[in-house]
């Protein structure tokens, strides 16, 4: 029988400490107005010394177990979206793993930038609907922080850390259009554009883990276009028209960006889940984030057609669609 991935539940962690623009602009060559027009970003929480991208993903997957009411003895795979993950190997998700007691089953990173966590969700899917696998613990997870050049004022007032997970578990399909779960993954990536963000290390080229370096305006107008391309093709896909869409909760990088993502589908502000204010650009963890955030305070409702849209280095883009 064919399966359908349906999110049980949903875990959030942010880290205590909180920089706000002010704060920043008593360190480098800005303002809170410059940050705020250009990107909506008003502050960002950064990991303590010591605290670590496991750290993080740990406390939001105890939350989405705990939410979800699954049992860490359940979960059979562990797919961690992370760029910055805690050591060059092993997996951050076969951290979490042990931290989390669990001896069976498979656990890993999985790499698309800003775009991972939709990658991580479209991986754990496939497992599921093929019945590899029943209860997957899909893991968004960043220490952004650690590897910004905190001197370059065109890319450190962008980034903040964080962690979000969701428990996906396997449901056989009956047919009905108002099935809970995922309804399509569309996943991108054009090597070309490695260039226009990158970290300018690694473990084979320079045997660091080096900084974060961006041409902004270049990805300002890659995602505009291909963030919408992923949403024509998830609309295609599953039949619906945005009107269809109830919730939009994308990649939180900038404002204006998300603002032209919403305009495109025609759908009112309030319908879009915004953490970017707040949590700046999680990479990652941005949209388990974000999803957390809306499910905890009830603008998630069982039925609603919940759009999830990213775009990030490599470039890497994509997007989901799902029931929720
Ligand atoms: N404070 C004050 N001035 C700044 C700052 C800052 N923090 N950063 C740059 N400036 C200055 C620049 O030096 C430049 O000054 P100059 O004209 O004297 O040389 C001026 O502001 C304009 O710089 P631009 O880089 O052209 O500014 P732009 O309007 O393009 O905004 C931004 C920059 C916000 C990064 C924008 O390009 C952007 O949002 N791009 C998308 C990048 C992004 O979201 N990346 C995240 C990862 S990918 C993803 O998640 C989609």
């Amino acid at each position: 029988m064919f399966q359908r991935s349906v999110i049980q539940g949903c875990g959030a962690y942010l880290p205590a400490r909180i920089v706000t623009n002010q704060d920043l602009a008593q360190r480098i060559d800005t303002s809170d107005e410059w940050i705020r027009e250009r990107t909506g970003i008003v502050q960002r929480h950064i990991a303590a010394e010591g605290e670590l991208t496991s750290d993080l993903a740990l406390a939001a997957a105890q939350e989405a177990l705990k939410d979800a009411r699954v049992s860490a003895d359940e979960i059979d795979l562990i797919v961690c979206a992370t760029s910055t993950p805690d050591q060059t190997f092993p997996a951050t998700a076969t951290r979490v793993q042990a931290l989390l007691g669990i001896t069976k089953g498979a656990a890993f990173d999985v790499q698309a930038v800003c775009s991972g966590f939709v990658y991580a969700l479209a991986v754990a899917d496939n497992f599921l609907r093929c019945g590899q696998a029943r209860n997957a613990l899909v893991i968004g997870a960043e220490t952004f922080s650690r590897i910004l050049d905190w001197s370059d004022r065109g890319t450190c007032v962008l980034f903040g850390d964080g962690a979000g997970a969701v428990v996906l578990t396997a449901s056989p399909e009956d047919g009905s259009a108002s099935q809970r779960g995922i309804l399509s993954t569309h996943l991108y990536s054009d090597g070309r554009y490695n260039d226009a963000l990158y970290v300018d290390g690694g473990p084979s080229s320079t045997q660091t883990a080096g900084f974060l370096r961006m041409h902004g305006r270049e990805v300002f107008r890659h995602a505009v276009v291909k963030m919408a391309e992923a949403i024509d093709a998830a609309l295609d896909k599953t039949g619906l028209q945005p009107s269809d869409v109830d919730w939009l909760v994308p990649h939180q990088a900038n404002i204006r960006i998300i603002e032209a993502m919403a305009k495109r589908l025609d759908l009112p502000r309030e319908r879009v889940v915004v953490t970017v204010d707040r949590h700046a650009n999680t990479s990652a963890a941005s949209i388990p984030l974000a999803l957390a955030e809306a499910k905890a305070d009830g603008r998630l409702k069982q039925g609603d057609v919940v759009l999830l849209e990213a775009m990030g280095g490599g470039f890497t883009w994509g997007s989901a669609i799902l029931r929720w």
